[in-house]
């Protein structure tokens, strides 16, 4: 078994990038990102603008709040591996912070995007729940191209690019959405054209990671896409 990674320590350039990030991010979102979100952003005491959080306090707070961990990976992992970690409550997040000439611009996601991005809302009871049965489906259903490519196409639309409603209001919420200044006022302009979530919609439709995304799901009720996801799963056996 591979030891652990640690996590790196980091110079004043790279702390100067996170907040940076963090806090033209935090303002961009005022007006546009989802209450359940930006409510839980605010609350983790170690997710803040002043330096790059350490993972192990993050981890902490997750654990004292809805049970859920982080573990470091050097990378992308493969999706076997990444679905065995959910379905454990475990989270993976990567450690290198962008360079400052890449603030708007990144190939792979970096530790702002997979702590600042989805570490809050793993913080409500709901969207964990979520997560963790997502994880236990997708081990379940490994080995089954098509229903993985399924499962690829709804964590795209909801944890990565999903707008959450709310007061009936359309607020950004993914995770690739949360992380990149860019991507929230590209998406935010689209708002009016959202397309309503349904699990079958996001299932079959098809997303490219090399552009900006044209489309985007708006959920109005995450314990529904829980059962719609139950329901798929049952009749998949
Ligand atoms: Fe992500």
């Amino acid at each position: 078994m591979n030891a652990p990674l640690i996590q790196p320590l980091y110079n004043e350039v790279q702390h100067g990038t996170w907040s940076t990030l963090y806090r033209r991010q935090r303002d961009n979102l005022e007006d546009k990102g989802a209450r359940l979100y930006l409510g839980a952003l605010d609350r983790m005491e170690v997710l803040t603008e002043e330096e790059i959080p350490k993972v192990d306090r993050m981890s902490a707070a997750l654990q004292e709040s809805t049970g859920w961990g982080l573990v470091i990976v050097p990378g992308l992992i493969p999706v076997d591996d990444f679905f065995a970690l959910l379905s454990r409550r475990q989270f993976c997040t990567s450690t290198w912070v962008r360079r400052p000439d890449q603030l708007d611009y990144l190939e792979e996601p970096d530790m702002f995007h997979d702590t600042f991005g989805h570490v809050p809302p793993l913080m409500d009871p709901e969207f964990a729940l979520f997560m963790q049965r997502f994880g236990e489906i997708g081990v379940d259903l490994c080995g089954n191209e098509q229903a993985v490519l399924a499962l690829q196409r709804l964590y795209w639309f909801f944890v990565e690019f999903g707008f959450v409603e709310e007061s009936g209001m359309p607020r950004a919420f993914g995770a690739g959405i949360m992380s990149s200044y860019g991507e929230t006022n590209h998406a935010w302009n689209l708002r009016s054209d959202l397309r309503k979530f349904t699990l079958e919609g996001a299932m079959s439709t098809p997303f490219t990671t090399t552009e900006i995304q044209s489309t985007y799901f708006l959920i109005e009720d995450i314990p529904e896409v829980i059962r719609e996801m139950e329901e798929w799963h049952a009749g998949m056996s």
